[in-house]
């Protein structure tokens, strides 16, 4: 090897490592790695002086060049752990910190009344042997209504005015589009329950354009109207504990037959009528019926054979009736003061 690169290395190598130990700042530190070891740093520049000695002395000089590149930078690794030491020592003597500044309040938030009815139900009907189903908020129109016995010219369109995307799709009016999803795609018997949002053109003290509903479906080899009000009753008492009067009136749903409409008493005026009961003391939480055959015949279900039930309450009214709460149009707003009245 030229006696003058050997030269330039050993002084390199002595020159910063010198100077790596003898630096007092991290950033003046970085700086000396950056002239010695960097791109276009010292060593770099000796390295290319490589090109002109003999062949065979190349690999021989290579090897050297690494030895000291790697021997500096472990010199550079430890001179900066010392200076970080030293350095934090400094701050932890020098800085003050004020401790008197007040801590951020976080608000904590709590589950949404509506969530937390869904998850008693669940737990209720659990009990019964019921597993939870979902299904799309946007509906093809075959499932919102026609599966359900409501073709398109049928005067139960009007019960529900609906959000259509398109001439084919919907918002879905109710969850009853879940029980079609349910007989389409499972084998009976089944017992499930099916929540979720659903949307109507409609608002006021009682009504909320985007309110959620829990479907249950129940098909078996014999099921009767006796069933129905079996679970239905049983479901209310848990829900709602002893106190509560329910009523079954008998109604009108394409989708069911016979049918009826469940009613609980209004817990703001304990049946002397208001507002919020429209004057009649009961408050309607939602619909049910023994599943209509023609809905088993168009999910290719075999009737007789498979019977069952079906219901649909809503969420928000559950909520109001179980709290006590006078304004449907206080869920969606998401006002602190009112979500964490529900905490748990
Ligand atoms: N889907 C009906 C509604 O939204 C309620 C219902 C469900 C009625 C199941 C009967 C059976 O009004």
């Amino acid at each position: 090897m030229k006696p003058m690169s050997q030269t330039k290395l050993d002084e390199i190598k002595s020159t910063a490592s010198a100077q790596f130990k003898a630096a007092t700042s991290s950033k003046s530190l970085y700086d000396l790695k950056v002239q010695f070891l960097g791109k276009s740093g010292a060593l770099t520049e000796v390295m290319k002086e490589m090109a002109n000695l003999p062949k065979e002395e190349k690999p021989l000089f290579g090897k050297k060049v690494n030895e000291i590149k790697n021997f500096l930078e472990q010199v550079y690794v430890e001179a900066e752990e010392a200076l970080k030491k030293a350095e934090m020592n400094e701050r932890l003597a020098t800085e003050e910190l004020d401790l008197t500044l007040p801590a951020y309040v976080r608000q904590a938030g709590s589950e949404h009344p509506v969530y937390k009815v869904i998850e008693e139900i669940f737990t209720i009907m659990a009990r019964l042997g019921y597993s939870v189903r979902t299904g799309p908020l946007i509906e093809k129109d075959y499932y919102n209504f026609e599966a359900l016995n409501i073709p398109a010219d049928h005067p139960a369109r009007d019960m529900q005015d609906t959000f259509f995307i398109d001439q084919h799709h919907v918002l879905r009016t109710h969850t009853s589009p879940i029980q079609i999803h349910s007989l389409e795609n499972e084998k009976p018997p089944l017992r499930i329950i099916g929540t979720g949002p659903v949307f109507r053109c409609d608002s006021d003290i009682s009504h909320l354009p985007n309110f959620h509903q829990i479907e249950g479906m129940c098909v078996d080899q014999k099921v009767s109207m006796a069933d129905l009000k079996g679970t239905i009753s049983f479901f209310v008492r848990e829900f709602f504990g002893p106190g509560l009067k329910t009523r079954f009136r008998p109604s009108f749903f394409p989708f069911t037959e016979p049918s009826a409409e469940v009613d609980c008493s209004c817990p703001i005026c304990k049946g002397k009528g208001c507002s919020l009961c429209k004057h009649t003391g009961w408050i309607e939480i939602g619909g049910c019926g023994l599943i209509n055959p023609k809905v088993f015949y168009n999910a290719k279900i075999s009737y007789p054979e498979w019977q069952g039930f079906a219901f649909g309450f809503g969420i928000e009214r559950m909520g109001i009736i179980k709290y006590g709460i006078d304004d449907i149009r206080l869920f969606p707003e998401n006002d602190v003061r009112f979500v964490r009245q529900f905490l748990s």
